[in-house]
């Protein structure tokens, strides 16, 4: 399992309604849907987090592959009902650091797997309001000197109860030392120190650069003490994931579909080996093909209608996965 968890305190406060996803990216304002007081998460009693399980591992259950995150998830739950009865039973249960770093290309379910987790530990009472902020670079660095520790301090504000999401984090050590990004940095280790437990904060990135960001701040691996790995997925994964992907929009594809799309996904991942988006790629393919099959549709049948099935039929045709393709810009 490349996935570790050393962690676990048990505090709660169920308010599904709450919850709240913000995501910050091209610079725009955050968006709050409902103001969420800042209270301290309280303790969830042992069934209630059984059954908030039992949801949650239904969720991660759909995803596609990803074995090591769901023993890892498992691992936290686990530790957070134990430490939860070890309390009740007047035993020391030390509070843990949640704090993790996921390793992997685009499209590998870093962000989908955050929100989940996120979910995890708001249910588990970790988190008194389990929302994710997802930011990047340009939403924690700044212009000028003491810009970049007030933009990072507001964040991790808005990040409180709930999760800090930062992708493509080793940006932030790109300049070197005189770089604003070390300010984010060392904004981010104080914002750890001082408010510890109150909000989780992910690093996300590319492996490699992820590694070596690591390495080259030492203070860093040991405040991150779950590193997860989200490798690349096979054809097979990526084909289950189309199918997936279509049947939640009520579409099918047809056999002779998915033989297309397999030889195109095989060719295409040999292609562009670094710069492939996995499970992204492939729902931009079938976004794609319910958009060409609409087109073909009314071509076909004019004004009346096809029938059911023929409506959710995506067929050879339909799928336009000539190569590189998918990276082009524009609606068809
Ligand atoms: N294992 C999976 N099973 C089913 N769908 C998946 C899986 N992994 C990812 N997806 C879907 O693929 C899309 C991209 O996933 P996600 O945004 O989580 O990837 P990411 O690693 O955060 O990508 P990026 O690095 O580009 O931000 C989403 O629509 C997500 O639902
Ligand atoms: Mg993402």
């Amino acid at each position: 399992m490349q996935g570790r968890a050393m962690a676990g305190s048990g505090r709660s406060d169920e308010r599904p309604s709450r919850q709240i996803n913000v995501i910050l990216r091209n610079s725009e304002p955050p968006v709050i849907s409902q103001p969420v007081p800042d209270t301290e998460a309280a303790p969830a009693p042992a069934e209630k987090q059984q059954g908030a399980f039992m949801e949650i591992r239904k969720e991660l259950e759909q995803l596609v592959g990803l074995d090591n995150i769901k023993t890892l998830v498992y691992e936290i739950f686990a530790l957070l009902q134990v430490a939860r009865l070890r309390s009740d039973a007047g035993l020391l249960s030390e509070a843990q650091v949640f704090h993790m770093v996921f390793r992997g290309n685009p499209g590998t379910g870093k962000t989908t797997v955050a929100r989940i987790v996120a979910k995890l530990f708001q249910k588990m009472g970790v988190l008194s309001k389990g929302h994710l902020i997802e930011a990047e670079r340009a939403d924690l660095v700044g212009e000028y000197i003491g810009h970049t520790a007030q933009k990072t301090r507001d964040l991790v504000k808005k990040a409180m109860g709930g999760i800090l999401f930062i992708d493509e984090a080793y940006s932030l050590a790109r300049g070197g030392e005189k770089d604003f990004g070390k300010e984010a940095i060392d904004t981010l280790v104080k914002a750890m120190e001082d408010h510890k437990n109150q909000f989780i904060l992910i690093l996300a990135g590319y492996s490699d650069e992820m590694e070596f960001f690591l390495e080259t701040n030492p203070g860093l691996p040991s405040r991150f003490p779950i590193q997860i790995d989200f490798p690349d997925y096979s054809v097979d994964q990526l084909i289950q994931i189309s199918e997936m992907m279509a049947k939640e929009r009520d579409y099918i594809l047809m056999p002779q579909a998915i033989l297309k799309l397999k030889q195109h996904l095989m060719a295409e991942k040999l292609e562009s080996e670094y710069a492939f988006s996995n499970a992204r790629y492939v729902r931009n393919v079938i976004e794609r093909s319910i958009r060409q099959q609409a087109v073909r549709l009314l071509n076909q049948y004019g004004g009346s209608s096809p029938g059911k099935l023929e409506l959710m039929t995506l067929r050879t045709e339909d799928l336009k996965v000539d190569s590189k393709a998918e990276k082009k810009p524009g609606i068809l």
